[in-house]
Parts: structure tokens; C-alpha cells; sequence
């Protein structure tokens, strides 16, 4: 009976490995970044992301929204788009009126910087969330739940009154609940169809040794740098044979400009026992083949010196000594 429940296990919890689990993003959201140096002066940036890929940045001059990719207007219509863009237009103008008409009687002090984010996502069981979160001078401001203005513990007082104010604009309200709980899933869902090509791609990665900057004496910082793969989930491991080496630290994910990713994965190990260390790469992009780098291999400076150099020299050497006999 146990038995036969492992075996449905896998059945039952497809990708219970996290590097088997669906991949490619799950969630869009729109992030707002407005700075107010001064009583005059304002600057807008919006971006429009699929997890932590950008498919769409903001000119705030005209006020037009820039597509990053072909497939960035989902299943929009050019009209429905258009509409958007001076949604946003509208929204940003008024925004920035707003803060600079209202900033003493918020007693804000210059410069404010303000940051917003807003979107939607898949949930486990096929339904679609929505969020959507304002921060003053870095710290969480406000926060919608369900039609509610939420002010943030962080937020103060100031919050508070904000939420007040804001709650009294039934037309903002429902505006910003038609885009977050209509808009958004529905062009959520079409545009993870129409870039599935791109986001769901698998791209292998290289990998390459390197020693760091020594930790101490008689010590060895062992580099193993994983790029270019794609999707995210990777799983870089300092092993000895089959022993995974628990001193392992890893780098964060830093992007590459392609959407593909880099990760390094170091190793502090005396020197003497650097030998029999290997790397090993795991990314459902290698299909099970995991690519496995043994330290100690590298072909040195000092072996490419002795090899081709040297030899060519004593060459080019006797050549010369023959030449000068003939002449
Ligand atoms: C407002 O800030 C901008 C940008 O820092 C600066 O160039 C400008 O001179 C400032 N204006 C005033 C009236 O202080």
C-alpha cells in the first residue's frame, strides 16, 4: 500500500522538484517610480513587467507606453491599447498635480519619492489575484484590499488620511478595480499566450571555473559562473564525487541583457583539498544531463606557454640564425 502511494506521488505532485515545475513567468505588474525634486519639478518612470522580465517601458514626454517585445500587446487590440496609454497618460498628469498641489497639506518634505506597483496573478488552482501597493520615501505607504484603501502601519498618520481622502473618489475606485480585477487577468492570460515562444523557451548554460581572491592562507576560493541559461530555476552545487560540499555560497541571479541568467556558485576550501572537487549544473534546459566541471583540469598559462610559445620562439629563432648564415 505504501508503496504504490510513492509511486502516485509523482502523479498526484507533478513537479514537486522545484526544477520540474512549470516555468516562465506567472504574474504582470505595471511599477511606478515618481521623484518631486522640488515644487516644480516632477519626473515619471513606469515599466511593465512579466515576473522579472520587462516587456514594456513608459515615455513620459508624449506619455506613450514603449513595447519591449513584439508580442507586448498580448491579445489587445491597437484601440484597446491605445485607450490604455491615455489612461496612464491621464492618470500620471493627474498624479503629478495632485502631489504638487497637495504636498504642504501632507506636510511632505521635498524631495518625495513615491513607488507603486500594481498587477495580477496565477494562483495555484487556475484563479487570479490581484495587488496593488503604494511606498513613500521607501517605506510601504498604502496597500488595496478588495475595494479598501489599506494604510500601512509604516505610513503613519499621514496614511491614514490619505486612504480618508481617497476613498471618497468613487470614480477612482472603480476605475482602478476594473484594471486591476478586469483588465489585468484578462490581458495577463493573453499575453503569456502570445509570448509563449520567448517565456517558455530553454535556453542551456555554459559554465566555467575560476579561483577568487584567496580567503587566507593556504586557502582556495573555488568559482563556478553559470550563464546564459533560461528559465530561472538552476541548481549549481560544489560536489565530491556524489558528496555534496556544504560550504557552498551562491551569487543572486543577475540578469543578462538577452533574458538569460548568471549565477556563480563559490567554494572556501584548503588548498591541498581542492583536488577531486567538481562543480555540478543542473537546469531543465540539459534534459537530466547534468554538466559536471572538475576542478583541477583548467589548461594553465604556464602549459600554454610551454606548448606553443616556447616552441615557436626557438622557431623563429633558428630561422633568423639560418638567415643571417646565408647573407
Ligand atoms: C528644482 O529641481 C531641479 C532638479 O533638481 C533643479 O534643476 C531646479 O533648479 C529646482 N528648482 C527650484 C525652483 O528650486
Amino acid at each position: 500500500m505504501l508503496l504504490l502511494l510513492f509511486q502516485l506521488l509523482p502523479v498526484l505532485f507533478p513537479g514537486g522538484d522545484s526544477e520540474d515545475a512549470f516555468q516562465g513567468p506567472t504574474s504582470y505588474h505595471v511599477i511606478q517610480i515618481s521623484s518631486f525634486a522640488n515644487s516644480t519639478w516632477a519626473r515619471n518612470q513606469g515599466s511593465g513587467w512579466l515576473d522579472d522580465l520587462q516587456i514594456h517601458g513608459w515615455d513620459s514626454d508624449p506619455g506613450t507606453i514603449i513595447p519591449l517585445k513584439p508580442w507586448s500587446k498580448g491579445n489587445f487590440s491597437d484601440e484597446e491599447f491605445d485607450e490604455l496609454e491615455e489612461v496612464y497618460r491621464v492618470y500620471y498628469f493627474g498624479f503629478t498635480e495632485e502631489i504638487q498641489q497637495r504636498a504642504s497639506e501632507f506636510q511632505m518634505e521635498y524631495p518625495i519619492e513615491i513607488q507603486g506597483i500594481a498587477g495580477c496573478e496565477l494562483r495555484s488552482g487556475g484563479s487570479i489575484g490581484s495587488f496593488l501597493r503604494g511606498a513613500l520615501g521607501g517605506l510601504d505607504f498604502l496597500s488595496a484590499e478588495n475595494d479598501t484603501c489599506v494604510p500601512a502601519p509604516q505610513g503613519g498618520r499621514r496614511a491614514q488620511q490619505f486612504c480618508k481622502i481617497i476613498m471618497q473618489y468613487q470614480g477612482v475606485i472603480d476605475s482602478v478595480k476594473k484594471l486591476l480585477l478586469e483588465t489585468c487577468p484578462r490581458y495577463l492570460l493573453g499575453v503569456l499566450d502570445a509570448g509563449k515562444g520567448e517565456l517558455q523557451r530553454q535556453v542551456k548554460p555554459e559554465a566555467w571555473l575560476s579561483s577568487g581572491p584567496s580567503p587566507g592562507p593556504g586557502r582556495l576560493l573555488l568559482v563556478c559562473h553559470v550563464s546564459g541559461f533560461y528559465p530561472k530555476p538552476v541548481r549549481v552545487r560544489w560536489m565530491r564525487g556524489e558528496q555534496e560540499q556544504p560550504g557552498t555560497q551562491h551569487s543572486d541571479l543577475l540578469p543578462n541583457a538577452d533574458w538569460t541568467w548568471y549565477l556563480r556558485a563559490t567554494l572556501d576550501v584548503a588548498a591541498g583539498e581542492a583536488a577531486g572537487l567538481s562543480c555540478r549544473v543542473k537546469h531543465s534546459s540539459l534534459g537530466g544531463q547534468d554538466i559536471i566541471l572538475h576542478w583541477g583540469h583548467p589548461i594553465s598559462i604556464g602549459l600554454i606557454f610551454w606548448a606553443i610559445i616556447m616552441p615557436s620562439l626557438i622557431l623563429l629563432l633558428c630561422l633568423a640564425l639560418w638567415y643571417k648564415r646565408r647573407w
